[in-house]
């Protein structure tokens, strides 16, 4: 069996307890969904509580213990609170996803900017405070991971989507440097960078009067469920990071190595 720091990372999965924020829809749900054959404890966090004590009616089994926790991650004190709420329980979590994000499509200068707020708050300053907040709880536990959804989105700065593309670049760079920080205490994080995947984010990051975007090619879509086994299979691996979908990978592969000149010409037609 493979000992990392003494401790053995083969299904880490099983039994382990883990948090889900925005598991009330797309990604969040579908973890959830593979988590609960094998996880102990399962803590679904979003706005929509209604919609999680659904998904817990869904998923009960014995054994499992499910817990949902209606938390607006824009709100500073309500985050503080499912801290504060967490400590309390001694849920022992050894599994942080970071997964609740939202996007906004349109011209920057034309944002509302409750919603750039919004956008900040929830994938940029939540991810960082629940990293920051539960850091001492995995470290206490015989092996954790943390898995930061990011995007495709990171990679490159993208006109119309600009705002949501700089927040995902924080949440590569800020996952990769804390992944080397957390070398040798045994707490692994794990980047998820998908590209299209159909869940309500495209309808949530509309605006009444946002531009039809030309669609991503069909061949560059992957489903929610291979996103999220193959995520959970990176994050048993121990991977920095997982670009799930091999077309999705191979275009990020060849768009990491084009001169900056090349790519400021196709950022300037989308601007257009
Ligand atoms: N779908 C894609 O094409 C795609 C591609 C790359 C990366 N991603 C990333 O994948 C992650 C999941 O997105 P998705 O595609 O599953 O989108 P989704 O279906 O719209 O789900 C977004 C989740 O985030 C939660 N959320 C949003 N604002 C929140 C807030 N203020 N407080 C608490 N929870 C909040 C939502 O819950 P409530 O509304 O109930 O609060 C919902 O559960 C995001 O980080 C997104 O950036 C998505």
């Amino acid at each position: 069996m493979p000992l990392r720091n003494g401790v053995n990372f083969m299904n880490f999965l099983d039994h382990c307890k883990v948090l889900i924020t925005g598991a009330s829809s797309g990604l969040g749900m579908e973890f959830a969904r593979q988590l609960a054959p094998r996880a102990s404890t399962l803590v679904l966090v979003a706005r929509r509580v209604e919609r999680l004590e659904a998904l817990r009616r869904d998923l009960e089994r014995p054994g499992l213990t499910i817990h949902c926790r209606q938390t607006d991650l824009s709100d500073r004190a309500d985050v503080a609170e499912l801290v504060a709420w967490l400590a309390s329980t001694g849920a022992e979590i050894n599994f942080l996803v970071n997964n609740a994000g939202l996007g906004d499509r349109g011209r920057f200068e034309n944002s509302d900017w409750e919603r750039v707020r919004q956008m900040l708050d929830v994938n940029i300053s939540a991810l960082t405070q629940l990293t920051h907040a539960l850091l001492p709880m995995l470290k206490a536990q015989a092996g954790a991971a943390i898995l930061n959804v990011s995007s495709v989105a990171s990679f490159l700065p993208i006109p119309k989507l600009a705002v949501y593309a700089a927040t995902k670049a924080y949440v590569s760079s800020f996952s990769e440097a804390l992944r080397a920080e957390l070398r040798g205490t045994g707490v692994r994080v794990t980047t998820l960078c998908p590209g299209p995947v159909d869940t309500e984010f495209g309808e949530a990051a509309s605006r009444p009067t946002s531009p039809d975007l030309v669609s991503p090619p069909e061949g560059l879509r992957v489903p929610a469920q291979k996103v999220v086994a193959d995520a959970l299979c990176a994050v048993e691996k121990d991977r920095a990071r997982i670009i799930p979908g091999w077309r999705v990978a191979l275009m990020m592969g060849v768009v990491a190595m084009l001169p900056m000149a090349l790519l400021r010409c196709g950022l300037n037609r989308r601007a257009r």
